[in-house]
């Protein structure tokens, strides 16, 4: 952990979502409740420098190593919108370097781990500052609570393991002001799981997903998607507890393709699969159909394919990959991750 009082740093990973989080209101809330599964090699790693300012707010962002004048912007916003409930970034100029452990477009989400750490960071600034220790679990929940307002995908990366975000009934302590753990524990087969990111092609996609989640204002299809996710969600939790490998992977490939029949059918439409993805989907189909692997696939907003699996199957689904999956990915790219703990202080 850095020692000196003025600099804080913090490594926060990526997510990826099973029940898709897609459509919000309000001040960034979910429309439906999302689960995700936190990764462990992904991560971003931001440094937060702050002085004192006599002349209010400054920002200096840096992203791998070079002023980011996009980037900066958004984080200037980002600061604007939180500045409520934590007014102390009125007061300090902020030098940020922040930088990913895995290659941009490459269908993991950067938003997720780098709005995660940016929160973390500003709250250990916060505690500093006012010279007040927040309790550990106060600490995330507000972390993931300040997270979610920079990108909602970000406040389930504050916790490892699995991770919900959004009010469900039946499950205390979930909420759509931020995420939480799981309030119960997973059959066996669930607690250490494998995803191996397919990359299809890394051209910056076509619907970002701020525009995504305002088309769904607007979708005939909208109540319809909300409903089918609270099933899906509570019916992917009782398939967790139970260790039902086959429900799982139904609902969590239904989810990946509902989000992109939700796209290809708002207006205007987004068509984000490549003809790899769908390949990739059909090997993985008839793989699991004939071997009896357990493994099924996930897709964000774009064409990459993750392949989700109880980590025990690594050996394997990275044998399928190697055989038969490759040739579907650019330049034979692919990412091996898994499940991971959640952010670390450094
Ligand atoms: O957090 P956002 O605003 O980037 O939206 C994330 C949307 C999906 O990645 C498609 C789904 C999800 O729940 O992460």
């Amino acid at each position: 952990m850095k020692t000196n009082s003025n600099i804080i740093q913090w490594q926060s990973p990526s997510n990826i979502a099973l029940i898709k989080y897609w459509g919000k209101h309000g001040m960034q809330l979910p429309n439906n409740a999302s689960l995700s599964m936190t990764l462990k090699n992904a991560r971003t790693t931001t440094e937060m420098r702050f002085l004192p300012s006599a002349e209010g707010m400054e920002v200096n962002y840096y992203f791998e190593g070079e002023r980011n004048q996009l980037f900066e912007e958004k984080v200037i916003l980002y600061f604007e919108k939180i500045k409520v409930e934590l007014p102390f970034v009125d007061d300090y100029i902020f030098e940020i370097h922040s930088s990913n452990s895995f290659p941009h477009s490459t269908g993991i989400a950067s938003s997720a781990s780098s709005m995660s750490a940016l929160a973390l960071c500003l709250l250990s600034v916060e505690e500093i500052i006012n010279k007040k220790k927040y309790e550990k679990g106060e600490f995330f929940s507000r972390a993931s609570h300040l997270a979610r307002l920079g990108s909602g995908s970000a406040s389930r990366s504050v916790y490892g393991g699995w991770t919900t975000w959004g009010s469900i009934e039946d499950y205390e302590n979930t909420s759509n002001e931020r995420a939480s753990t799981l309030g119960f524990d997973v059959h066996p087969k669930f607690e250490k799981m494998g995803d191996a990111v397919l990359l299809v092609s890394s051209k910056t996609k076509s619907v970002s997903s701020s525009l995504g989640h305002n088309l769904m204002k607007i979708h005939p299809f909208a109540n319809a998607r909300y409903e089918q996710a609270t099933d899906n969600i509570h019916a992917l939790m009782c398939s967790m507890q139970v260790g039902d490998f086959d429900t799982f992977a139904s609902i969590v490939e239904n989810e990946a393709l509902t989000l992109h029949s939700l796209l290809m059918t708002s207006s205007p439409d987004g068509m984000l699969f490549r003809s790899g993805s769908l390949e990739i989907i059909e090997a993985v189909r008839s793989f699991r159909a004939t071997t009896k692997t357990e493994l099924c696939f996930t897709l964000d907003a774009g064409p990459n394919v993750h392949l989700i699996y109880p980590l025990e199957e690594k050996e394997r689904v990275h044998r399928f990959i190697r055989n038969e999956l490759i040739q579907f990915c650019e330049n034979g790219k692919w990412i091996d991750d898994e499940m991971g703990g959640g952010p670390m202080q450094i």
